[in-house]
């Protein structure tokens, strides 16, 4: 695996890539589980070479303490990435993203502005910069993400929608431990009881998705939910809700492609997941 830290090595390696055939990015944060690893391997199965890039981006916290708490481990990341088939790893210096001067902002209007947009003010938009940036940088193909963080996929969805990238922008299926949590890097931060506590999180979402595919009403569902986290121990509850899978905007009556979505607080962690839902009746 070839490891590109300057912006030069770049672009002769996306270009001697781009020669083999199809090229695939992975844009990740780093600290990788088999979450991240999951879309190496997607990757691999759809394009000749796979690039992945381990950036923590400062444009997307909202918090600066979660900045600087962010875990950080390059080494083992790289090991990890190599032993998934990954070609190219790219690991940018701050300099390389950030000219000096920089100024550029990419919002995407819309599919951002509820749920996640609302509880962490700012963070879509440098979500949205950093991955119109990686994708200018690299000209991919194919680029992966994680239905793990859905809205995230559909305002990328949109974006490249929006400006026209000749890329194709592929979802993949949550990773979950066995008993049903979906991975994330911040459940190594739990606590054993906190641990056990946030496995209502999926429980109850999965209830909830049997509920609404019975014909339940909506609103009984989400309520139950709800009410279900607080009994756990989630000390809040930021939203759960059944939304449009394209437009993220909340459905009161299931029709077409569904999404119930939540993000919740347990103990200090905060902790978001999401099931697809279909109508009883298409
Ligand atoms: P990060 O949180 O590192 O996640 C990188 C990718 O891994 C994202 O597409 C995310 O949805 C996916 N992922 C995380 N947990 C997963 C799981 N349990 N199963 C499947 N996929 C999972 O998301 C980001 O970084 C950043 O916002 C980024 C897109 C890199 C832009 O900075």
């Amino acid at each position: 695996m070839q490891i590109i830290r300057s912006g030069e090595d770049l672009a002769a390696a996306c270009a001697s890539a781009r020669q083999a055939g199809r090229l695939a990015l992975v844009p990740t944060m780093g600290a990788l589980h088999a979450g991240h690893l999951k879309l190496v391997e997607e990757a691999r199965a759809r394009a000749e070479r796979v690039i992945a890039t381990i950036f923590v981006n400062p444009l997307q916290f909202n918090d600066p303490g979660d900045l600087q708490r962010y875990p950080r481990e390059e080494a083992e990341d790289l090991a990890k990435l190599e032993a998934v088939g990954c070609d190219l790893a790219w690991v940018p210096a701050p300099e390389d993203i950030f000219p000096e001067g920089f100024s550029t902002s990419v919002k995407v209007k819309g599919v951002s502005e509820r749920w996640e947009g609302e509880h962490r003010p700012g963070h879509f938009d440098g979500v949205a910069t950093i991955v119109a940036k990686l994708l200018l940088a690299t000209m991919p193909d194919i680029a992966i993400f994680g239905e793990k963080d859905f809205q995230q996929l559909a305002l990328i969805r949109r974006m490249t929608a929006d400006l026209g990238l000749a890329v194709e922008i592929v979802g993949v299926p949550t990773v979950r431990d066995p008993d049903g949590l979906a991975l994330s890097s911040r459940n190594a931060l739990l606590t054993p009881d906190e641990r056990s506590l946030a496995l209502a999180l999926p429980q109850a979402l999965g209830d909830a998705r049997s509920a609404i595919t019975a014909g339940q009403p909506v609103a009984d569902a989400v309520g139950r939910v709800k009410q279900r986290l607080v009994e756990a121990g989630f000390l809040r509850i930021d939203y759960v809700a059944l939304v449009d899978a394209q437009t993220l905007e909340p459905i009161d009556r299931p029709a077409g492609e569904m999404r119930l979505i939540a993000a919740a607080t347990i103990g200090t962690i905060r902790l978001i997941d999401n099931l697809s839902v279909s109508a009883k009746n298409g």
